[in-house]
């Protein structure tokens, strides 16, 4: 998979992808993510890429045309199965979005900014437009970078068995059952002792019983 961000700050997203599972995800050429500053496709002198709103009122509006001609530099060389637009305004981030978004191909993303981004590009060019939670952040930029890692994760092979992706909380829409480690107490704090009875049936039964639970208590709307 392929994802273009478009973004005015590109420094906000050197280090997200570089580390971890999606830094695995690279190097096993499943993933490839391409930043793009957005200031390179502005046509003015001072790479200008927002101006005032049109009626008046307080903050910036990003441009058309630095979008424009940068999407459309990005659509000559592949084709797109979705171009997003990250605002709060948009469809709220759920595992089972990021369940379908995993099985593109190519996708863009556009950071905005800002007071946002002139209505005519949403318009005309953005297929889906995607929020991570009901709260403003100053840009598109973190948003998207969980847009990226959600998704990332998901894609066949970025995952190993063991950390199989389809025993995520919300996968079946069930909070995942809480883990332990070593040292099998602590301090008198003990380990369930049904873990450590080697009886595989009664601790998957224990595990859906305790995600069960817990889903109930926290977040009973999962279970509607
Ligand atoms: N840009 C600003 N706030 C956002 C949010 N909550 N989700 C996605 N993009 C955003």
């Amino acid at each position: 998979m392929r994802i273009d961000i478009i973004t005015v700050l590109p420094e906000l997203l050197e280090s997200p992808f570089s580390h971890s599972i999606m830094k695995r995800a690279a190097e096993k050429g499943l993933l490839e993510v391409v930043v793009h500053n957005l200031r390179d496709y502005s046509v003015q002198k001072q790479k200008q890429v927002d101006d005032y709103q049109f009626g008046g009122g307080a903050g910036m509006v990003m441009m058309i045309e630095p979008i424009d001609r940068c999407i459309n530099n990005l659509k000559t060389q592949r084709t797109y199965d979705e171009v997003i637009y990250m605002s709060p305004d948009g469809e709220l981030l759920t595992q089972k979005l990021a369940n379908r978004l995993s099985l593109y191909q190519n996708l863009i993303i556009l950071c905005g900014h800002y007071k946002g981004i002139d209505e005519r590009i949403r318009e005309h060019l953005i297929t889906r437009e995607i929020s991570i939670g009901d709260y403003v952040l100053s840009g598109g930029e973190l948003a998207a970078a969980v847009v990226v890692d959600a998704v990332g994760r998901l894609i066949p092979g970025v995952l190993n068995n063991e950390m199989s992706a389809l025993e995520d909380s919300f996968q079946d829409n069930l909070i995942a059952p809480p883990v332990y480690t070593r040292p099998a107490e602590y301090n008198g704090w003990h380990v369930p002792e049904v873990l450590l009875s080697g009886h595989t049936a009664n601790i998957e039964k224990w595990r859906y019983e305790q995600a069960l639970e817990r889903t109930q208590q926290r977040r009973p709307n999962l279970l509607k």
